[in-house]
């Protein structure tokens, strides 16, 4: 089935967030959320009494870390009915006394005059159809120097998921209940799942979202959200933290300010480290990974061409591109070799319960990154006014 409305008419069919986390101990969800924010570089005691408009708040678990900041004004827009009501619940449940307003809106039809401090959006943008569309939309609600949160997912960081999906296909072959098959995943991605220490979502919730849910799109790297987003808004942060900046900051005036140019020579010299969460190793060279990112999108597109009956991807051409892959990553990472050299072996032998090593094999999945609105265009008007206050006659 391809979707008509991303996410919205798959959530609606089942009645269903799949992004309940788990929040019985509060202060770990809280502290996480704190992390988040401080790798992205907000500090959260600054969104007190800010606006805030959140797109997609899903089941609504972050909603109530947003609401503790106490923003003077909070906007929440979705289109599912079972997000509207669990950002209500949640919300309600955990601060009753905190002021919102729910919009139930196609967030792409979502229409205001109001610009605000904080635009929020997670987990929504890539594989949407237009994903770079999408971002200009939500982007475009962030008042001048306001920043704008939301997640890129590229073929990189999901290459251990778009493997999975590959892998789930063929052992539910045949297999066209529901039900039935969301079972028999929960079981087979158990030893996957269950070697992440860190996981909070609920096992059923990852299968339903990450491989039952269909694409309805691209995916959005890094690089495509900020060519999306052109001059209007520079990269502030980044979580993981893979951001870094060296230029001695008085340098950075006119052309040169280009923080948009250094988050994007950040990503193509550590793209290799999105593969394998248990990998962090030293930025490498660009082109190298350029290599990397061409043969990944690759295999995204073929394994979304083959869900959407346009042409299967076939055992054979996998695994060559699968060696390409291992050619880009020779002489490091060796568990994260060892784990596609596993699939590559499963998938010849089309015995995907035999899989081990690959089991441990999570990618960086989505990133965060931060953006501000017009930064240098804001700092530039702010210094005409002075300009312009102190020589009013502009000799
Ligand atoms: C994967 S959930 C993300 C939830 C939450 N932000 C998180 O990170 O856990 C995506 C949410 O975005 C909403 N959504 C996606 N596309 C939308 C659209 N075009 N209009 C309204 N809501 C949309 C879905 O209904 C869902 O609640």
């Amino acid at each position: 089935m391809i979707t008509e409305r991303p996410f919205v008419d798959f959530y609606s069919a089942h009645g269903l967030t799949p992004t309940r986390q788990d929040v019985s101990d509060l202060k770990r969800h809280f502290q996480r959320r704190e992390a988040l924010h401080r790798q992205l570089g907000i500090p959260t005691g600054l969104l007190k009494n800010a606006s805030l408009v959140e797109f997609g708040p899903g089941s609504g678990h972050n909603a109530i870390f947003w609401a503790s900041c106490k923003p003077a004004r909070y906007v929440l827009v979705d289109a599912t009915p079972a997000s509207l009501d669990g950002t209500r619940n949640q919300l309600d449940k955990y601060f009753p006394e905190a002021k919102y307003e729910i919009v139930a809106s196609d967030i792409l039809h979502f229409q205001t005059e109001e610009r605000f401090d904080l635009v929020v959006c997670e987990g929504v943008i890539p594989t949407q159809k237009n994903p770079g569309a999408f971002l200009q939309h939500i982007a475009s609600f962030a008042s001048p120097g306001g920043l704008v949160v939301m997640t890129c997912m590229d073929a990189i960081s999901v290459l251990p998921e778009i493997l999975r999906r590959y892998a789930a296909a063929q052992v539910t072959e045949g297999i066209m209940e529901f039900d039935k098959k969301l079972k028999m995943l929960v079981e087979f991605f158990k030893p996957d799942l269950s070697s992440l220490a860190g996981m909070s979502r609920r096992h059923e919730d990852w299968v339903i979202d990450q491989i039952l849910h269909p694409w309805s799109g691209p995916l959005l790297s890094m690089p495509e959200a900020i060519a999306a987003l052109e001059a209007d808004y520079e990269v502030h942060g980044s979580s993981p933290r893979f951001v870094n900046d060296w230029r001695w900051y008085k340098d950075l005036h006119g052309a040169g300010f280009a923080f948009n140019q250094s988050g994007a020579e950040s990503y193509f010299g550590n793209a290799h480290n999105f593969v394998d969460y248990r990998y962090a190793t030293g930025s490498r060279d660009a082109g190298e990974n350029a290599k990397l990112v061409e043969v990944c999108d690759a295999i995204y597109s073929k394994q979304f061409a083959s869900e959407r009956g346009i042409e299967p991807y076939l055992p054979a051409a996998l695994i060559q591109d699968l060696e390409r892959v291992i050619e880009c990553l020779e002489g490091g990472h060796s568990e994260t070799l060892a784990a596609l050299k596993d699939f590559v072996n499963c998938t010849a032998n089309g015995r995907f319960n035999e899989l081990s090593k690959f089991r441990k094999l999570w990618g960086r999945g989505q990133q965060y990154l931060s953006f501000i609105r017009n930064a240098e265009t804001a700092l530039v008007h702010a210094a005409s006014e002075v300009e312009s206050a102190l020589n009013p006659s502009g000799e």
